[in-house]
């Protein structure tokens, strides 16, 4: 049977991303679960850990709750001093928060400013043509949504892979990313698959087929607008020619509201 959790009065998330176990975040949870093990508390508390939490540079993290407590930079030490202040006090460790509800910005000397995006700029493109082009981003959160926008809203848009084969959103039946770095687009009679994630950069394969540039153009000459995949040594991947709707979806969502005559703030 598994625990009750109807009797826990604190959950504990632990971050056990790459780089909090860097960072030493298994020490930590080792040294936690062994305190909350010999003191009874085992029942009364939960402890869970998790995939990144999205604040790398302030590794090892973890979550408390209830309340919403972030903490930052964790110790065994830290570890064991935060746990036994809320179990028994009640009550945060300041000195150690990243965050806690309320707070207008987090407590971090290690802030890495968010990646801004470029404005759209005019060139000569040996393919492309005269174009406006700027790149947007290519981490699977991105690609994987925009996938899934074009299949479920924009049945016009195109996809043209680099063998030339062409595929209309329309006749997607599916797009899958249940894999561990490959999204899966499944057609009639066969199933596209395209490298959207972290890879072994070791597997040469691998790194030549994952997607890790994306350039999102407006041709001048033909009006005609669209998104362009490469990896990492420049090489095309793929290209989209995108409905008008689709290029305002990619405007506000993928490019965070960036448009060839509005620039980034
Ligand atoms: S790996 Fe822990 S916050 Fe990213």
């Amino acid at each position: 049977m598994g625990k009750n959790i109807a009797n826990t009065t604190h959950n504990f998330l632990f971050c056990d991303g790459g780089s909090c176990q860097k960072a030493g975040s298994e020490e930590v949870v080792r040294k936690v679960r062994a305190y909350l093990r010999n003191n009874g508390l085992w029942d009364s508390t939960h402890t869970i850990k998790t995939r990144c939490n999205g604040r790398c540079e302030d590794a090892p993290t973890w979550i408390v709750q209830p309340n919403n407590y972030w903490y930052k930079e964790l110790t065994p030490e830290k570890g064991l001093e935060i746990i036994k202040s809320h179990i028994h006090n009640n009550e945060p460790v300041e000195k150690h928060l990243l965050y806690q509800n309320k707070w207008d910005k987090v407590a971090s000397e290690k802030e890495i400013p968010a990646y801004k995006l470029k404005p759209f700029s005019i060139l000569e493109d040996t393919t492309l043509g005269s174009c406006y082009l700027t790149r947007g981003f290519a981490s699977d959160q991105y690609t994987f949504p925009l996938f899934l926008y074009l299949k479920e809203h924009s049945p016009t848009s195109k996809l043209i892979l680099d063998d030339n084969k062409s595929i209309l959103f329309s006749d997607i039946k599916e797009v899958i990313y249940s894999k561990q770095y490959v999204l899966e687009l499944i057609l009639e009679q066969e199933t596209i698959e395209l490298v959207i994630a972290p890879i072994n950069q070791k597997d040469e394969a691998l790194v030549k087929a994952r997607i890790s540039i994306v350039e999102y153009f407006h041709q001048i000459t033909t009006n005609k607008k669209g998104i362009r995949f490469k990896n990492k040594f420049g090489h095309q991947l793929g290209l989209i020619w995108l409905s008008d709707t689709a290029w305002e979806y990619c405007s506000k969502v993928q490019l965070q509201g960036l448009t060839i005559e509005k620039q980034p703030v």
